[in-house]
């Protein structure tokens, strides 16, 4: 017979805090599968994304936790899972019923590196252990599949049980494209109806499986056609991009004004190209200016991602379809990118639990 209940491990792991989603494990539902054997000690923590960026230190706070309020306990097993929590939308569950959640990746001039940031991201949490999917939405220049090395279109054929069009799969994500559909010689003038068309069509007709992030390369700008994509796509949030001079800034606002106008939260701000580290003497020089990025963040109340410099192996990549989060791990730059990955992750999970909690209130209040 052991001396350590379930009660006691709990108590302790009370003093646990998600320091993103600044409750204790126990009240976030977080701990399960607690068992006791002898004295030895084991169960799992349940975090809310595999990409968690304080996964380690939450690790390490409850065996510190059980060793500090439990002194007779033996071996100490935490274990590390996640469930990543889904964005319930009436229209998401219609049309995306198995994708949990749905990010846009946005920016209000073309040539910022949004592209180049989606595809990265989208590398980075699926490398994190989340299943991700990636969309080309992006009618001006659908640059996905060279980004991610597929030159040929895809043989679309039929899923024979679900009657779905199957999408291509690299790098451990599953990826369409508008560019799929197009010729690269010859090009194509997309007015609203026949984009979002496209894009509603992607969303439905393709068998994307269960996915924790189905990620979305936009068309760069605020004009009509962006607005009626992603009043199309039942968006839990999105991400711009800009770089960190004044003209990506002034139309990153844009951006801002535009999810603010159809309700979309944004997750937060990258900023790409902010600097270069000149390799010879590793003195840094800003090319487009300095913390624009930073100062958009903060105005606007908004989590400031990370900014990403210029790197000439980040462009390779690109042009390779070999993407550095993925080629070149160990880099600073691939590194840079996996923690604005992180990030992104952990501002989902805060958004979907303070609007799941924010739901409760309301639903008490209306039983006063
Ligand atoms: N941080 C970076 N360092 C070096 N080159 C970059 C970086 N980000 C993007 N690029 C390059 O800049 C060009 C434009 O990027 P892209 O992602 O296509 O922009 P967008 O999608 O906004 O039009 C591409 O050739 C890309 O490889
Ligand atoms: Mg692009």
């Amino acid at each position: 017979m052991s001396n350590i209940s379930n009660n006691d491990i709990l108590n302790a792991l009370k003093n646990v805090y998600d320091p993103d989603l600044r409750k204790d494990l126990v009240t976030l539902g977080m701990i399960k599968d607690v068992k006791i054997d002898g004295n030895d000690v084991s169960f799992s923590v349940e975090l809310t994304t595999p990409a968690c960026p304080l996964k380690d230190k939450i690790k390490s706070d409850c065996y510190d936790a059980i060793k500090k309020d439990i002194p007779q306990a033996g071996k100490v097993t935490v274990n590390m899972t996640s469930n990543v929590k889904s964005h319930i939308n009436d229209k998401k569950e219609l049309i995306l019923p198995k994708v949990k959640n749905t990010i846009a990746v946005a920016s209000g001039k073309g040539g910022v590196g949004k592209s180049t940031v989606a595809v990265n991201l989208a590398v980075a949490l699926a490398k994190d252990g989340a299943k991700v999917g990636i969309l080309d939405a992006d009618i001006y220049g659908p640059s996905i599949p060279l980004m991610l090395g597929i030159n040929d279109k895809p043989k679309v054929y039929q899923d024979k049980d679900l009657g779905k069009i199957v999408p291509l799969e690299k790098f451990g994500l599953k990826i369409m494209s508008i560019g799929f559909l197009v010729d690269d010689q010859t090009p194509v003038i997309w007015r609203g109806p026949m984009a979002s068309g496209a894009v509603k069509q992607f969303m439905s007709d393709v068998n994307w499986g269960e996915l924790d992030y189905l990620i979305f390369d936009l068309p760069p700008g605020t004009g009509d056609i962006q607005l009626t994509l992603v009043q199309t796509i039942p968006l839990t949030g999105a991400v711009i991009v800009t770089t960190p001079q004044e003209v990506s800034l002034v139309d990153a606002r844009k951006g801002l004004l535009m999810f603010d106008r159809v309700n979309v939260p944004v997750f937060g701000i990258v900023e790409n190209m902010s600097y270069f580290l000149a390799p010879d003497t590793g003195n840094r020089y800003d090319i487009f200016g300095n913390g624009g990025g930073l100062k958009l963040a903060t105005e606007n109340n908004i989590e400031f991602l990370g900014g990403i410099p210029i790197d000439p192996r980040i462009r390779v990549g690109g042009d390779t379809g070999k993407p550095i989060v993925y080629d070149l791990p160990d880099t600073e730059y691939a590194q840079i990118i996996q923690e604005i990955s992180r990030k992104l992750a952990a501002q989902i999970s805060i958004h979907l639990i303070s609007k799941a909690a924010k739901k409760v209130e309301i639903s008490l209040g209306n039983e006063n």
